[in-house]
């Protein structure tokens, strides 16, 4: 497509009360910026700028692994008109079809579909504008129409007279412009307003005492989409729009949400057929959940894929974990990255797992920290079991067959294997191999002293 997009973004933000640029906060798990950029990277343009002021060099940082961002730099802060004028020398301006599409780094909810709607309705010639009709204008562009109804021009709240700011139609600040007449606007652009700020907006009246340019309007319906923010309220306002419309989502592919404002979907959500939520889930990153999951209260799953089945009861931790089917972890387990849980497993409460493949029907139900192991089928690890993989240096690696059963308090210091069928007596410290089908007992053998008087007080 002959677009290019332009990116707003050198603002500080001095009423989000912070040090991170404004555009790298958050809402759902990415950045505002991160969340503009996604929906401009579908259109398929030629080139994106950003242009950026405040924080610069963290932004750039942010964002360095896309190398085909252009990158521009506003020093000062002197307007939105100023602010593309930093982007125009890598703008192809020589092309008559070009057209550039503006957008904000703090507006983090437009829609591709929106964008795509904009862009198709201009022509090269046209400038066009997204506006919104809304009962709370202030503070905004007005949108000023002719008796015909004709766009004229765009006037600042604190520019504009009393009648105007009676207008219901605002700018959004996101619009379309042909790039040679940009070009040529904005050079003779001015910045004797009341803010004494270069104007994006004032290309509007450009454009209308052009007689070869049109303008157009196109008005959008979810004030959601063009809501930009500011503040921490703005932001928490719509990180909750975000989620709602996350949760209708999920509620529309069939999930069963306890309820759909207490769940928070932090990144990419896959979900099956009959997947039960239970409240205060946080899901982090790519998460897949097979079919008949259930997921209970207060769960956070990050990075993980939950096979059809598996149950994951209250409070449980998971990072970096594949499930297996039919699984049940939790309540109150932690399963950390490297996990792999096979089928039909069980992880009970107070269990920890770190880089550990558990096999089918394998069971740690109480109060267990199992890292850097292999365990086999049908394993049972008694309560208080510790896998001691660390030595203070180096980590080491435990190695279970099938059919092994682990007494309770028991700590396997690696390197160490258990071969198939053995049973290790409870209380054991095991720091050398056990043969298959074998019982190891490595604990103080008991005496009983019979007669024995206990101390009295002095
Ligand atoms: C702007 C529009 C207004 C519109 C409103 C929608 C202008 C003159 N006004 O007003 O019509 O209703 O957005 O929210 O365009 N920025 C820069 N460099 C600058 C100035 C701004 O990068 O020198 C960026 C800001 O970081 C921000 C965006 O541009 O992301 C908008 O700037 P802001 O000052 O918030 O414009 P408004 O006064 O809200
Ligand atoms: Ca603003």
């Amino acid at each position: 497509m002959n677009l290019d997009i332009v990116i707003l973004a050198a603002g500080r933000g001095t009423r989000m009360n912070s040090n991170i640029p404004k555009v790298l906060h958050q809402i759902g798990g990415d950045s505002m910026l991160g969340h503009v950029l996604n929906a401009a990277r579908k259109l398929e343009s030629q080139q994106i700028h950003i242009v950026v002021g405040y924080g610069a060099e963290q932004i750039k940082q942010e964002f360095s692994t896309d190398k085909e961002l252009q990158w521009a730099l506003q020093e000062q802060q002197l307007g939105t008109g100023h602010a593309v004028m930093q982007a125009m020398p890598s703008i192809d301006t020589t092309k008559p079809e070009m057209r550039v599409l503006v957008l904000y780094g703090d507006v983090p909810l437009t829609n591709f579909s929106t964008l795509i709607k904009l862009v198709q309705q201009a022509n090269a010639n046209t400038l066009c504008i997204l506006t919104l009709v809304t009962e709370n204008p202030k503070g905004l562009g007005r949108i000023v129409r002719d008796d015909s109804g004709e766009i004229t021009a765009i006037v600042e709240e604190k520019d504009a007279n009393d009648e105007q700011k009676k207008i219901n139609e605002v700018n959004t600040g996101i619009m379309v412009i042909p790039a040679t007449k940009l070009n040529t606007w904005l050079n003779s652009l001015g910045n004797d307003n009341a803010q004494g700020e270069y104007y994006l907006t004032d290309l509007v009246a450009m454009a209308a005492a052009d007689d070869e340019s049109a303008i157009s309007a196109m008005v959008i319906d979810d004030e959601n989409e063009v809501q930009g923010v500011n503040d921490k309220a703005q932001l928490a306002g719509l990180e909750r729009q975000y989620q709602m419309n996350k949760a209708e989502q999920l509620l529309k592919a069939g999930v069963l949400l306890r309820d759909p404002s207490r769940i928070d979907i932090r990144g990419e959500i896959e979900t099956g057929s009959d997947v039960e939520i239970d409240i205060n889930a946080i899901f982090e990153g790519r998460v897949t959940l097979g079919n008949g999951v259930k997921i209970g209260p207060n769960v956070v799953i990050k990075d993980s894929k939950i096979a059809d089945n598996a149950n994951i009861l209250q409070g449980t931790n998971i990072d970096g974990a594949e499930i297996g089917e039919g699984a049940s972890v939790g309540p109150y387990a932690r399963i950390r990255p490297g996990t792999i849980l096979n089928e039909n497993t069980k992880i009970g409460n107070f269990v920890e797992t770190k880089n550990a493949i558990i096999g089918k029907g394998s069971k740690a139900g109480h109060l267990a920290y199992i890292g850097d192991a292999v365990l086999g089928e049908n394993v049972n690890i008694g309560a208080g079991t510790i896998f001691c993989n660390y030595d203070g240096v180096n980590k080491h690696k435990t190695t279970i067959g099938d059919n092994v059963f682990v007494g309770s308090n028991s700590v396997l210091v690696a390197p160490v294997t258990l071969a198939d069928n053995t049973f290790v007596a409870a209380g054991s410290s095991i720091s050398s191999d056990v043969p298959a089908d074998s019982l190891a007992i490595a604990r103080g053998k008991q005496r009983n002293i019979t007669g024995w008087k206990r101390p009295t007080k002095k």
